[in-house]
């Protein structure tokens, strides 16, 4: 086993979290037990537990348990969801300007298919999601919202409750990143207003790799193209008919890695024991603390935009280049990530950055962490 290494500041949340030691433990306690006992077998042996993941899930987003399924990723899940819409010439897809570039190219192509447009909705001046913006440009051309609510390249929070009110109340579907909000926000799809949500294990809700939630909403389920079928999303009935499910879990395969599910169905439960407002709380709180103290280093600009911020910690430092910080800080065994133009090239564009550097904090973070952070940037800004 690798041991833990103690000197290691973990400032980059919003890529990874660092897994909790409970879920390494029971992916690898599963590992193992299907090389003794035979895959298959151990996999029957969990299915109460495998059962759980879903009702931990269904809490976590305030939903039904069948309205979850479990993907591999944040990707795949929106990918599967977003394939089930269907476009024509003239219709409309709004967007917002921090849309996550995956999504985004994915918007472009079916769009581009369709002969449909791809609109983005402007920001108002602190740079979240004009709402007022987004009302007047809706139309029946409208056929889908789609957006990010936390940005990958800095600490705005998305209106997306206030957007998913415009979008029902416009009866136009909603399909809402969550990819860095699980785990840090309290999350209730009902309030949020969204048809489709979507998001990752592995960053704030320190699951492992490889492991994603889909929620679509019950009574949306069928306004979506139904995805491929295979011999579990579409059991086979005495009639000799395969028929597909009704519920969310239509959009997974049969095969699965048990062990990750397990493992991120101990880092939901360990999510909602500490509970969502705590965190969301306490993660804010960290931000805001190293926001002000990175505003005191001279040559070094906040990036942060919006009213309501998160707990991803965006800046330049004047004359070094991102990279050369990531880099340098590595070297000091401190974590931190840079994001680009490539991963939400709307926002960078728009506001004429080609990258930022991205310190994502967590309730693990530590006073003697920001201050670490804080006097290496200092020696580097000279
Ligand atoms: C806002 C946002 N959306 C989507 C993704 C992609 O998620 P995944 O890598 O789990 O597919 C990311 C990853 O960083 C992200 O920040």
């Amino acid at each position: 086993m690798i041991a833990a290494r103690t000197d290691l500041v973990h400032f980059n949340w919003a890529s990874a979290g660092l897994p909790l030691r409970p879920v390494i433990d029971r992916i690898i306690e599963h590992l193992e037990r299907e090389a003794v006992d035979g895959a298959m077998e151990a996999g029957r042996a969990v299915a109460v537990e495998l059962e759980a993941v879903y009702a931990s899930a269904a809490r976590l987003l305030g939903c039904a348990p069948d309205e979850v399924a479990m993907m591999e990723s944040h990707t795949r899940a929106w990918q599967a969801a977003f394939a089930g819409f269907r476009f024509g010439p003239g219709d409309r897809i709004l967007t917002a300007r921090s849309e996550w570039a995956g999504n985004y190219a994915a918007l472009l192509r079916a769009a581009e298919q369709a002969g449909a447009t791809v609109d983005v909705v402007p920001s108002d001046d602190s740079g979240q999601v004009s709402v007022p913006a987004l009302e007047a440009m809706l139309d029946h051309r409208v056929k889908l919202i789609a957006l990010t609510w936390l940005p990958a390249n800095g600490g705005l929070i998305n209106p997306a409750a206030a957007v998913g009110r415009v979008a029902r109340s416009a009866e136009i579907p909603y399909l809402l990143d969550a990819a860095q909000a699980l785990g840090q926000l309290p999350t209730n799809v009902a309030e949020l207003g969204c048809d489709v949500l979507t998001g990752p294990g592995r960053k704030f809700l320190r699951g492992p790799r490889g492991t994603g939630l889909l929620y679509v909403r019950r009574g949306f389920l069928e306004r979506l193209t139904p995805p491929p079928l295979d011999h579990v999303s579409a059991p086979r009935r005495a009639d000799g008919r395969f028929v597909q499910r009704l519920d969310t879990r239509r959009y997974e395969a049969g095969e699965c890695s048990v062990a990750l599910r397990l493992g991120f169905g101990v880092a939901l439960d360990h999510a909602l024991a500490l509970g969502l407002p705590a965190l969301r709380t306490r993660i804010a709180a960290t931000a805001a603390q190293l926001r002000a103290q990175l505003a005191a280093i001279p040559g070094l600009v906040v990036r942060d935009l919006g009213i309501e911020r998160s707990g991803l910690v965006s800046f330049t430092l004047d004359g070094v280049a991102c990279d050369h910080v990531r880099t340098a800080l590595a070297a000091q065994r401190i974590n931190v990530a840079v994001n680009g133009i490539a991963y939400t090239p709307l926002d960078m564009a728009a506001r004429g950055l080609d990258e930022i550097v991205r310190a994502s904090v967590h309730v693990d973070t530590t006073d003697q962490d920001l201050a670490r952070l804080v006097h290496a940037l200092r020696a580097l800004a000279g």
